[in-house]
């Protein structure tokens, strides 16, 4: 039997995109939607073409979850993989999938995570900051932003040459690498 998987993303979905390609021929891994809070995001043509139905859900509904919710029971969604996605998920989602949603933050938490701390702006303060490395954090996802155990880290060095763009080019080639097999090897004895 395999698992089905919602995947959350509020932008460009490149990661979404390479997970359910890592997953395309897999028996025990099924990528049944792809969830957004934005309606032009450019996850939904991402989405098309991979025959994978997305929807929208309104910020509001992302304030109490529980249309959400009601979604997700009912098209039997197992976990959850936040990948790329702005906004805060309601406790009512968190309580009904406890150690069943995670989150992929570009940055080596707990640096550079918190309110506030997303995109670009992440790579900024990182660069600001004359950090030497940098890197990506997935983590459980709980009520506050970043703060759920973290499962893995990957790290990538950074020299005073790099900016923010630079930065996020390294931080998403890791991303790309290690988002599917965290998420095969925590569940894949589903
Ligand atoms: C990624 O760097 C992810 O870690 C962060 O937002 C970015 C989303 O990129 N949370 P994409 O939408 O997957 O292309």
């Amino acid at each position: 039997m395999s698992c089905k998987i919602a995947l959350f993303s509020s932008g460009s979905g490149s990661n979404a995109e390479n997970i359910i390609n890592y997953f395309s021929e897999s028996s025990d891994f099924q990528f049944h939607v792809i969830i957004s809070n934005k309606f032009d995001a450019y996850v939904h043509r991402r989405a098309k073409k991979l025959q994978i139905p997305s929807f929208t859900f309104l910020r509001e509904d992302f304030s109490d979850g529980e249309k959400i919710l009601e979604f997700l029971k009912k098209i039997e969604t197992d976990y959850i993989v936040l990948a790329g996605f702005l906004l805060k998920i309601p406790l009512k989602i968190i309580n009904a999938y406890p150690k069943k949603i995670i989150n992929i933050h570009p940055a080596l938490l707990p640096k550079f995570g918190g309110k506030g701390m997303y995109g670009s702006r992440i790579h900024q303060a990182v660069a600001e900051a004359g950090e030497i490395e940098s890197g990506i954090t997935i983590h459980y996802v709980n009520e506050y932003y970043d703060e759920g155990n973290i499962i893995f880290q990957a790290k990538c060095p950074i020299s005073v040459t790099d900016n923010a763009e630079t930065i996020a080019e390294k931080v998403h080639a890791l991303e790309y690498e290690h988002f599917p097999k965290v998420i095969e090897n925590i569940w894949g004895n589903y």
